[in-house]
């Protein structure tokens, strides 16, 4: 597909930002911004509207600018998918399974990057360099982690995932971090928690955006974000060998803080609470794990990048929602459910509801696709909601969605609830101290396949409509 946008090739930050401003998706606030609150605030209206990426060139009290606002719109992933501009979340999501089927791409080894500009450690490592922002009045603290990627490898396979956790800043050296249960941080945690070790990690921000995109996707433990990022870009990210941690830190990024993690829960520390993208706040100040942050690097006048959280609209539920549109189709595919035509997680909706499109061909069929979906990866975590449709709806028509609810769909007949699934802690609707279970339900929107006496469906005439269509400017109306 022909895309319309310069070929500028993103292969980090600052590729993505100047893409964006060539496309008038980016604006520079030049204008003095307080960290504290102010920040998020102007951002959070700009995002409200629908505004572009922003970057704070002149953050009180710092050089360092920041960047917060991207991956708002499908507009600029479709930068880093190479896709066009008016690319929807469907179009998206279909690219990245075409990709990810062809299988990932390894990262690239190399010795040395713009990332090792400046090296600092000992009593050289503060955090209160960058400008951390405070997001909302009642966060525990400043929030350096939100658009970050913490880079840990299991000390049994190597296999090294990035995962986006937020993490507080806790004093100049320390970043508390919300990894949830069984999260892939969490699983490796755990093997070294075993082994009675420290677990080496990584805060990173920057590089090559695609990382911090992937890394707040739920991949299958195994699979590495590197590999993805690799197949998505279409060569491999090239990537440190640090020789402090072992861990493999991309070359390009903007900020790294690196160091160990204690699994031991004797020894958390107090953090959070941080204001969530469900729009609520979930548990209060907390012991939780720690990065001691033993060095930071970073390259020559770095960016920070940061990302509201908090009530949509904001980064994650489009990320949410592009990432699990890809990630439910591709596993139900694997799962061999047949006819499926199309999936969809409205951004709005996030991880908790899905629409299925699928082309019936036995008794049954809606329901197995429907139930097939709570039982894949993606969809055992959090998902409250399933809707099925007929293959005469796209899965992300919510006006043809609506109908089908309203006209085939009967819900004692047609909805089938499942009482116990594995729940995200951070759903509000469920009560604080038992949010690990949630209920699921299934709305059979389709017409039984079973019917003998199926509804006729009111249809126009192919021959007056090609007609219609070859006739239209001549009328007027456009
Ligand atoms: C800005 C942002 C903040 C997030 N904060 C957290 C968090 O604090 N804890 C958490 O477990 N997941 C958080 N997530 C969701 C995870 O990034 C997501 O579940 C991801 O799949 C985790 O990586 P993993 O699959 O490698 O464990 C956040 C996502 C975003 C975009």
């Amino acid at each position: 597909m022909k895309t319309n946008h310069a070929q500028v090739e993103i292969n980090d930050l600052r590729d993505l930002i100047q893409l964006c401003e060539q496309m008038g998706e980016l604006k520079r606030v030049k204008a003095e911004v307080d960290w504290n609150l102010e920040l998020c605030h102007i951002a959070k209206r700009n995002e409200e509207q629908n505004g572009p990426a922003l970057i704070f060139e002149n953050v009180k009290g710092y050089k360092t600018p920041v960047l917060t606002s991207v991956f708002m719109k499908p507009k600029h992933v479709a930068m880093v998918f190479n896709m066009p501009l008016q690319s929807t979340i469907f179009d998206l999501a279909k690219k990245w399974i075409s990709i990810t089927e062809k299988g990932g791409i390894p990262p690239k080894l190399v010795s040395n990057g713009p990332v090792m500009e400046n090296i600092k450690t000992g009593d050289d490592v503060n955090l209160y360099e960058f400008p951390v922002p405070k997001y909302f009045p009642k966060d525990g603290g400043r929030y350096f982690g939100t658009s970050v990627c913490l880079i840990t490898k299991d000390p049994e396979t190597g296999f090294v995932n990035l995962g986006t956790y937020r993490m507080e800043m806790l004093d100049e050296k320390s970043l508390g971090a919300l990894i949830l249960k069984g999260k892939d941080a969490d699983i490796t945690m755990k093997k070294y928690q075993a082994r009675n070790e420290l677990m080496p990690a990584a805060a990173v921000i920057g590089g090559d955006p695609r990382l911090f995109f992937l890394s707040a996707c739920s991949i299958p433990y195994g699979v590495s974000e590197y590999d993805i990022a690799g197949a998505l870009r279409g060569k491999p990210v090239e990537v440190i060998e640090s020789d402090l941690t072992g861990l493999p830190i991309p070359a390009h990024a903007e900020i790294v803080a690196e160091g160990f993690i204690d699994p031991n829960p004797e020894n958390y520390r107090d953090e959070g609470p941080f204001g969530e993208y469900t729009g609520y706040y979930s548990k209060g100040r907390m012991p939780r794990p720690w990065l001691d942050v033993k060095r930071i690097l970073h390259r020559n006048n770095p960016i920070f990048w940061g990302t509201t959280v908090g009530r949509p609209p904001t980064t994650n539920v489009l990320i949410h929602s592009l990432a699990k549109t890809a990630a439910l189709w591709e596993q139900l595919n694997q799962m061999k459910i047949p006819g499926i035509q199309s999936v969809y997680f409205h951004p709005a909706a996030g991880r908790f509801w899905a629409v299925i499109s699928v082309k019936q061909m036995y008794p049954g069929h809606a329901r197995q696709a429907g139930l097939a979906a709570f039982a894949t990866v993606v969809g055992n975590y959090g998902m409250k909601g399933v809707i099925v449709v007929d293959d005469d709806i796209r899965a992300d028509d919510w006006d043809r969605v609506m109908w089908a609810l309203s006209v085939r769909y009967n819900p004692v007949e047609d909805t089938e609830i499942i009482k116990k699934g594995r729940s995200t802690a951070l759903d509000p609707s469920l009560p604080m101290g038992n949010r690990h279970i949630c209920s699921r339900i299934l709305m059979d929107a389709t017409i039984p396949y079973e019917w003998e006496d199926k509804p006729e469906l009111v249809e126009m005439d192919e021959d007056m409509m090609k007609r219609v269509n070859e006739r239209w400017s001549e009328f007027g109306i456009d």
